[in-house]
């Protein structure tokens, strides 16, 4: 078993975290860019139960970009794959999280995948439920599912300051009404996204989320099925492609853990057949992952031969 004790990944930790000052907190939402660049936390979550962390792990960080693995997942239950890939691709861009321009280029005007924000706000729109706050409530109640944590809940101030902040959201949801991929009021669905992006947890609650990934969609102590096998191939197959960015090759070649990063700073890292990893580090390096959560990875996989390639 990798790393059997808390005060080993302590030590990993604490090298990685020399790396914080080459990063930068997010600033384009203004409630994140309060966090503290110094701030690292990781957590292992294992199978039988066993949980490793080092760090304050009580910290909490909004799921933003992490959460549209979770949506992708609850869309394919609710729709299935066929339709939920009639609005989205399956394909990398190569270019940043919030790019509008190959969805005027592509033919037809379709988000080449779920990962990116366009992709994303896709994805959230086709989760089922008579209402906005219907939908937000299952998909609230199917991220506590799976964290195990009745608890986890969203944070208001983030979520109003992102929604005060979303107008190239916005623009990608009128460009995707105009072309048939969104049919709904624009404006209550972004009340929907900014509350997916602004719920929160600490790096326990991602380890454990990332550990039902690891083992194909099932809790491993009490064996439920949450997410259906083919569900979690597809979502763990998209962390590998399209999960780091347009870092996510790179990622690949360096440390080969299905994985998603978020701009709060956040890594959910699933490793087949083995455990979860939930890592929360705010300041970001060029490409939009936590600088030194990346090295932590990057230690880990290396140290334990933790590579799926
Ligand atoms: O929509 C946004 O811009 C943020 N709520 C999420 C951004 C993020 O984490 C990066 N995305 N891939």
């Amino acid at each position: 078993m990798p790393c059997t004790s808390s005060e080993e990944l302590k030590q990993i930790m604490m090298k990685a975290k020399e790396y914080t000052k080459f990063g930068k907190v997010a600033d384009y939402i203004p409630a994140l860019h309060k966090a503290d660049p110094d701030e690292l936390s990781v957590a292992i979550s294992y199978p039988d139960g066993n949980c490793l962390s080092a760090g304050d792990v009580k910290m909490k960080i909004s799921l933003q970009s992490i959460s549209k693995v979770l949506a992708l997942a609850l869309a394919l239950m609710d729709q299935g794959e066929d339709h939920v890939f009639s609005k989205v691709g399956y394909e990398p861009t190569g270019d940043p999280f919030n790019s509008i321009v190959k969805l005027e280029i592509s033919k037809p005007s379709k988000p080449l995948n779920p990962m990116i924000n366009a992709g994303a706000l896709a994805v959230t729109h086709m989760i089922k439920g008579e209402s906005v706050q219907e939908r937000f409530n299952r998909l609230l109640d199917f991220i506590r599912k799976l964290a195990g944590n009745p608890a986890i809940s969203y944070c208001e101030d983030v979520a109003a300051s992102e929604h005060e902040t979303a107008h190239l959201n916005r623009a990608l949801c009128y460009f995707m009404k105009q072309h048939g991929i969104i049919n709904e009021d624009v404006e209550r669905f972004i009340y929907l996204y900014t509350k997916q992006c602004a719920i929160e947890m600490n790096c326990l609650d991602l380890a454990r989320i990332g550990l039902v990934f690891a083992f194909d969609g099932a809790e491993p102590l009490t064996k439920e099925q949450i997410i259906p096998v083919s569900v979690a191939r597809i979502c763990k197959t998209f962390m590998v492609t399209c999960g780091m960015y347009n870092a996510s090759g790179e990622f690949a070649v360096r440390v080969g853990i299905p994985a998603k990063s978020c701009v709060s700073g956040g890594i959910m890292g699933a490793v087949p057949n083995r455990f979860g990893i939930g890592i929360f580090g705010a300041a970001l390096d060029n490409k939009g992952n936590s600088i030194a959560g990346v090295k932590i990875l990057e230690m880990l996989s290396k140290q334990y031969d933790l590579s799926m390639f």
